[in-house]
């Protein structure tokens, strides 16, 4: 596809990561065993039954993925395969039906077309967010799976998720936790995030980013930065990402764990990461789509203040893997197969 429409007229390069309506959405309900066609609309309201799980019992899934606008004006997608596949192991969870992965990735591609307008220059330093849910809706009232199913897609331009983009930021550890042992947290379920809301209030009042949550079994291992997956540089040269069963499985992190052995040519490691050991580290970073790449410069425990590589300057490694992700995720760079969908 090539820039056919006009742009609106945004501050294109001062976007922050915020909800605007843009012009249509995709829609499909399920009901009686099977999604229905599905289509655009422009209405951004959703009318629901007052006894809809998704209201009452957090029966509510969601995904976040990307457009990017290429140099020659193209507009392109990374990995939706795998937001369709993630949200696939959510509804599971949930018990909810899937909207099936063919499916999924033609209607991003359909509601990136029809919203053209909106995605953001090259080089301007923002793109179109995508924001797939699927909720249990329909009359109901006891703690079951709903009736009826929505399964909906929206997209708005953004800019960093958070303040400064690639500049390094500071984290504070929480004592709350996002998610239990054997709970819900490798899920990207509506529950997880409002679990989220107090503690990362709790942070941001205190001028930090954003919490760090901790291992929910111990308290003593590094598990997600808010709503982004954790990774470090070690001294020697190893990219380490944690490895649990109650971290969200982050497909920025799984891109970054290939392109750092294939592309940087480092060890790469999924293993616990100790909050008392973070001086083992050189480097440290959130990664997910929001967050893309975002440094951290330090972070807060209860009695220690650990800085990495800087609070001001980005690390070698960190830029080297941000320019190398963006740089594919732009067409700028051929990315390892499969990665890539044009719109
Ligand atoms: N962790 C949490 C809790 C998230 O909400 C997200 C965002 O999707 C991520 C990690 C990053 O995942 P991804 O890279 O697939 O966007
Ligand atoms: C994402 O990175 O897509 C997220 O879901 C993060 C946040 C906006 C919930």
């Amino acid at each position: 596809m090539t820039e056919k429409k006009e742009l609106v007229d945004l501050d294109w390069k001062n976007l922050g990561f915020s909800y605007m309506k843009t012009d249509y959405r995709f829609i499909s309900h399920w009901k009686e065993g099977s999604w229905d066609e599905g289509k655009l609309v422009t209405e951004n309201t959703v009318t629901i039954s007052e006894g809809s799980t998704a209201l009452h019992y957090g029966q509510s899934c969601f995904e976040g993925l990307k457009a990017y606008r290429t140099k020659d004006g193209r507009i392109q997608l990374f990995r939706p395969d795998e937001n369709a596949k993630r949200m696939e192991k959510s509804c599971e969870r949930l018990m909810m039906p899937a909207f099936p992965v063919e499916r999924f990735v033609d209607a991003v591609k359909q509601v990136v077309r029809a919203n053209e307008a909106w995605v953001p220059p090259y080089e301007s330093g923002s793109t179109l967010y995508i924001r797939p849910y699927l909720i249990g809706v329909g009359d109901n009232i006891g703690v079951k799976p709903a009736p009826e199913y929505i399964f909906s897609i929206f997209v708005m331009p953004v800019g960093p998720y958070f303040k400064g983009g690639l500049a390094p930021t500071n984290f504070v550890v929480s004592d709350y936790d996002r998610a239990a042992p054997h709970g819900t947290g490798a899920a990207k379920v509506g529950g997880n995030y409002a679990a989220s809301l107090l503690p990362g209030k709790l942070a941001t009042d205190r001028h930090f980013s954003d919490c760090i949550y901790l291992d929910p079994a111990t308290h003593t291992k590094i598990e997600e930065v808010g709503s982004a997956n954790f990774y470090a540089i070690t001294h020697d040269d190893v990219f380490v990402t944690p490895d649990s069963p109650s971290i969200l499985p982050s497909i920025t992190k799984y891109s970054l764990l290939h392109l750092a052995e294939h592309y940087l040519g480092l060890k790469v490691e999924e293993r616990d990461v100790y909050v008392d050991k973070l001086d083992e580290f050189k480097e440290a970073g959130a990664c997910g789509t929001a967050a893309v790449i975002s440094p951290i410069g330090g972070i807060q425990t209860k009695d220690d203040f650990h800085v990495f590589y800087s609070e001001t300057e980005v690390g070698p490694i960190t830029q080297k893997l941000y320019e190398t992700l963006t740089a594919i995720q732009f067409g700028d760079k051929e990315g390892p197969e499969g990665w890539i969908f044009d719109v």
